[in-house]
C-alpha cells in the first residue's frame, strides 16, 4: 500500500460530513492524483536514500520552502474575510467570529503564537541540511516550485473566499500525508558526505507530521461551513472536487521540478 494514499484516506475519514468526504476521496482516486502520489513518494525515496552535493541540497531547500511557508497568505485570507463581513447582516456576525477563529487556528503554530515561528524552524532545518543560508538566494530558485507558490498566493488572496478556504483545506490534507511520510524517511538520512552534517535538525519536519496538519484541515472545513452560513449559494460540492484536484495537479508539477533538481545533479 502506498503510505501517502493511506494517510490521505485516514484524514478523509476524520472529515465527518459524508457528502464532503466522498467528494474528497473521489479526488484521491483519480489517475492524476495516483500519479502525483507515486511521483511524490518516489522523490522522497530517491532524496533520502542518497547523499547529495551541497548545491543540490540548496536547490531542494529553496524549492521545498516555496511549497510551504504560506501562513502569510492564510493571514491575508483572514483579512479578506473581515472586510467581507462589513457588508454582512448583523445576525451573521457570530459566523464571522467562528470562521475567523477557525482560520486563526490553522496558522497559530506557523506564526509563533504557539511555539517557535515556523520560518525560524525552517531556516534551522535548511542550515543543518546545506551547511549555510545561501539556499535562500534567488539563484537557487526551482521554477516549478516558484510557480506553485504563485498558485498558493492567488488561491488565497484572489479567488472567491469560499474557494480560498477550500484551497487551504486541500493543502492541509495533502501536507498531512507529505510531512508524515518525509519525517519517517528523513530520520535515517545522511544527506551529504560533507563534514557539517553531524545532525539534521528535523524539528520543522516533525512538528508538522501526524495530527498537526490534520487538525488544520478540520479547522479549514469548519471555517468553510461557517462562511457558507452567510452565503449558501457557495455550497457547491463540485467546487470541493475541482479545488482539491487542482491542488494535487499543482503539487505534481512542483514535484516534477524537484525531480528535475535531482536529475541535474553533478557528482564530482
Ligand atoms: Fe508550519
Ligand atoms: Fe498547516
Amino acid at each position: 500500500m502506498n503510505k501517502i494514499r493511506d494517510i490521505l484516506r485516514e484524514a478523509t475519514g476524520r472529515i465527518g460530513d459524508h457528502r464532503l468526504a466522498e467528494a474528497v476521496n473521489g479526488v484521491y482516486e483519480s489517475s492524476s492524483s495516483r500519479e502525483t502520489i507515486l511521483l511524490t513518494k518516489d522523490f522522497w525515496d530517491r532524496l533520502t536514500t542518497n547523499t547529495w552535493p551541497q548545491e543540490t541540497l540548496r536547490f531542494f531547500a529553496s524549492g521545498w520552502h516555496d511549497l510551504h511557508q504560506s501562513a502569510f497568505f492564510v493571514a491575508g485570507l483572514q483579512v479578506r474575510l473581515q472586510r467581507d463581513a462589513a457588508s454582512w447582516s448583523p445576525e451573521h456576525l457570530p459566523d464571522l467570529i467562528h470562521a475567523s477563529s477557525e482560520l486563526a487556528e490553522i496558522i497559530s503554530e506557523d506564526t509563533g503564537v504557539d511555539g517557535t515561528p515556523h520560518d525560524e524552524l525552517y531556516r534551522n532545518f535548511a542550515r543543518s541540511l546545506t551547511g549555510d543560508d545561501l539556499w535562500s538566494l534567488d539563484r537557487y530558485t526551482v521554477p516549478a516550485c516558484k510557480t506553485f507558490r504563485i498558485y498558493v498566493r492567488e488561491s488565497r488572496l484572489s479567488a472567491p473566499i469560499s474557494n480560498a478556504i477550500l484551497a487551504v483545506a486541500a493543502s492541509e490534507q495533502w501536507n498531512t500525508a507529505e510531512y508524515s511520510l518525509c519525517s519517517q524517511l528523513m530520520k535515517n538520512w545522511q544527506p551529504s558526505e560533507a563534514v557539517h552534517h553531524c545532525r539534521l535538525d528535523l524539528e520543522y519536519v516533525d512538528v508538522h507530521a501526524g495530527e498537526t496538519e490534520l487538525g488544520h484541515l478540520l479547522h479549514a472545513l469548519n471555517a468553510w461551513r461557517f462562511f457558507l452560513k452567510t452565503d449558501p449559494t457557495a455550497d457547491q460540492i463540485s467546487d470541493v472536487s475541482t479545488i482539491f484536484q487542482h491542488h494535487i495537479d499543482q503539487v505534481k508539477l512542483a514535484y516534477l521540478g524537484l525531480h528535475h533538481v535531482l536529475d541535474n545533479t553533478k557528482f564530482h
